[in-house]
């Protein structure tokens, strides 16, 4: 991996402020509340603003040539710190530089391609049309826009739809769509939205593929996804974002523990005393048709189940020693953690 930064973010704190407390309507007649009396004395700079601290000082960088994770359950921050890397809100506190340079620059600016999280494509235009827009603003020529049109929209598997109107798309269409637009000026630098977002699984495996394919062709890629098995195949490094705040960062292989060997064990059990038992020594426990997973950690453990199983009948079905995996860590890290 080449040392040379592309993005740089450091300690970004990004505070919305949601305007005034408004307080319930007093009915008529009635006397206000000490606490009303007391915001009726404030002047009205002081007055109680109502704020959520999205991203509460989060610091990464991705090198050039590597395929960044940006990962998070709902509300996380990752749509708000991916705005502010890109110019598009300015953070509360803290930094964002691309390509070295401020984020306002355009000469940064210039190099990036970019999938929102929610597309919005222009409804009346052609999926054709909506690419010939989008590359006179990336300032392509004509002749560049037809060739990079036509070859784009049959990358993401739409040259049937190229002359339908966008309205007339379905989810996924439009989100390729959006990653056929963000692609246009063959930027250096990819952010993506939760690019799989929408997607049936041959739509995602598309959607790796051409991600893989910009990497080859020397490009950097930042997306953010819930999708952890895409993650795992495809990131060098990922960083996981909690209620604001970085709870992990790194490379996948550093950050799955290697040390949490853990052993599924698929057992046959119908008695419930037994399964309370197997369950007590269990990290996990799944129902796996008929039979019950237990998830235990370490050989001793799992050892133990097996034994305790078998001498009350109940059958081994299978036993799978396991790595931990993003899922264990995404929530080991960002659940758990967070509360
Ligand atoms: N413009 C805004 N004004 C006020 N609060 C906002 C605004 N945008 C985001 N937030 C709040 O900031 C927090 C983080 O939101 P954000 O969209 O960054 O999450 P996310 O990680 O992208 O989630 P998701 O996976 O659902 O897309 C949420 O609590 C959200 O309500
Ligand atoms: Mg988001």
């Amino acid at each position: 991996m080449s040392a040379r930064a592309i993005i740089e973010v450091q300690d970004v704190v990004k505070v919305f402020s949601l305007g005034l407390v408004r307080l319930p309507e007093r009915p008529p007649g009635t006397e206000p509340t000490a606490i009303e009396q007391l915001i009726a004395k404030l002047p009205a700079s002081d007055k109680l603003h109502r704020r959520v601290e999205a991203v509460k000082g989060v610091s990464f960088s991705v090198f050039e040539n590597e395929i960044f994770g940006f990962l998070g359950p709902n509300g996380a921050g990752k749509t708000t710190t991916l705005k502010m890397l890109l110019g598009l809100i300015f953070p509360t506190r803290g930094s964002a530089r691309l390509f070295g340079r401020a984020v306002t620059d355009p000469e940064a600016r210039r190099k990036l391609g970019f999938l929102p999280e929610n597309p919005y494509l222009y409804q009346y235009l052609t999926g054709n049309e909506l690419m010939d827009f989008c590359g006179r603003l990336v300032g392509l020529s004509a002749f560049d826009r037809r060739k990079r049109t036509s070859e784009l929209i049959e990358r993401v598997g739409l040259g049937h739809a190229a002359d339908r109107p966008v309205r007339k798309y379905s989810k996924g269409m439009m989100q390729r769509l959006g990653l056929a637009q963000a692609l246009l000026g063959e930027p250096e630098l990819l952010v993506l939205d939760e690019p799989m977002t929408g997607l049936d699984p041959i739509g995602r495996k598309e959607v790796r593929d051409l991600m893989l394919e910009e990497k080859k062709k020397g490009r950097t890629l930042l997306f953010s996804s819930h999708i952890l098995s895409d993650v795992e195949m495809l990131c060098d490094r990922v960083a996981i974002i909690h209620r604001g705040e970085m709870s992990a960062y790194g490379k996948l292989s550093d950050l799955l523990r290697a040390d949490a060997r853990h052993v599924e064990i698929e057992v046959a059990v119908t008695d419930d005393a037994l399964r309370s038992a197997l369950s007590a020594k269990a990290l996990r426990v799944d129902p796996m048709g008929d039979n019950t997973v237990f998830t235990v950690e370490g050989d001793a453990t799992a050892d133990a189940v097996i034994d305790e199983a078998r001498k009350h009948g109940a059958r081994i079905v299978a036993v799978t020693p396991r790595r931990e995996s993003l899922e264990d860590l995404f929530v080991r890290k960002a659940l758990v953690s967070g509360g």
